[in-house]
């Protein structure tokens, strides 16, 4: 039932470079986002939480590999749990609701180490589910709660013609779109309309009505370039690391050529119009929300380079082979050493929290 994609996981594994050791920015995120999620899911949800309703079921879409997920479908719970509890007068023999999370990435994603570094005593039943949230994974009307979080930027593929030299949208020896070129910006523009179309289609038919889809990440404030901000900053200098690599032969321009990242960062008011055209939906909340650790000394170099290893990885393994993962962050780490970035002067992403509820 699942629609092919480009497929690029986050790294997988316990190890150094891993995810799981190196994803404590979105985990920043998220927890910065819990009071409102707890708040909206009191105030919003709108299901008669008794044993007419069953299992309570979770789905958390492009969950990789932990620990992330785990907080996020935990505050879920523990705030149905609550409201349950209050919108029966705290009746202590009362049935509590059971509870099935299921967890969704693509089908490469390392789902092994998710469910090996799962709490123990969770209180609920998992299951995983493989497959590309640009399409159906779940059977009609099941899912009470969707979350996602810093999952829609990633595109089902990359625009086609912007690896082609003869195209106007080629995107010369960029490996992402830096807003420096218009008609590359134009291509994954149109790319990322039909994907951020076709994921809430894909929602609007498995939650069922009256249920919540929460959706946090990045987008670009309106007016700001991705080249302005430090993430697309950090972009940039990979990809000229990239070719200095090709100038000492460790990889060939060509092959560069050939590399863009299938990542598309909205500005606000384009993200808000393409959820708006929805009409499944009721847009309950969409707001820029703090990220805390933005303006905060935690985000060094180092961490920097760490968090991008772990995101960027898979594709470089993928694209130029397993040798170049290392000497390209070795080279990346000594750039960023050379002309480091003011995290804290540059234009940063905006952090978003949406909250949208099945009509
Ligand atoms: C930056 S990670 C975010 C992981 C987690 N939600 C968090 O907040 O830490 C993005 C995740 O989205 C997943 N992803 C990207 N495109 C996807 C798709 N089409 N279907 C399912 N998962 C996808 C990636 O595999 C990756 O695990």
């Amino acid at each position: 039932m699942t629609a092919s994609s480009q497929s690029y996981t986050m790294a997988g594994g316990n190890g150094q470079h891993s995810y799981i050791h190196n994803s404590s920015y979105q985990k920043a995120a998220i927890d910065g986002a819990e009071e409102k999620t707890t708040q909206c899911i009191l105030e919003k949800l709108n299901l008669q939480l008794n044993s007419d309703l069953g299992t309570f079921r979770i789905a958390d879409f492009g969950c990789s590999n932990g620990p992330n997920t785990f907080h996020a479908v935990q505050t879920i719970i523990d705030t149905v749990k609550c409201k349950q509890l209050k919108e029966n007068n705290n009746e202590v023999s009362l049935m509590p609701l059971e509870f099935q999370v299921f967890f969704n990435d693509q089908t490469n994603n390392d789902f092994n180490t998710l469910f090996k570094t799962q709490p123990i005593e969770c209180g609920y039943f998992s299951v995983g589910v493989p497959g590309s949230f640009h399409g159906r994974v779940f059977p009609r009307n099941i899912i009470h709660i969707g979350h996602t979080s810093y999952t829609t930027h990633w595109l089902s593929k990359v625009p086609e013609n912007v690896c082609d030299k003869k195209s106007l949208a080629w995107n010369n020896n960029y490996i992402h779109c830096n807003h420096s070129l218009e008609e590359v910006t134009k291509a994954y523009k149109v790319q990322f309309v039909k994907d951020m179309r076709v994921f809430l289609e894909a929602r609007a038919e498995e939650i069922v009505h009256g249920g919540l889809m929460i959706v946090l990440g990045q987008c670009l404030a309106d007016g700001v370039t991705m080249s302005e901000t430090w993430q697309g900053i950090v972009l940039d200098m990979i990809g000229d690391c990239l070719m200095d690599m090709a100038k000492s032969g460790v990889t060939s321009e060509e092959k560069i050529e050939l590399l863009n990242l299938p990542v598309y960062f909205p500005q606000f008011s384009e993200l808000k119009r393409e959820i708006e055209q929805n009409k499944s939906f009721m847009i309950e909340t969409m707001e820029a929300i703090s990220h805390p650790l933005e303006d905060t000394e935690i985000l060094t170099s180092n961490f920097i380079i760490s968090m991008f290893r772990a995101i960027l990885s898979t594709i470089i393994k993928e694209h130029f082979g397993e040798g170049v993962v290392t000497d390209l962050f070795d080279r990346f780490a000594k750039k960023l050493a050379k002309f480091p970035i003011d995290f804290i002067e540059c234009e940063k992403h905006v952090n978003y929290f949406v909250l949208l509820k099945r009509k």
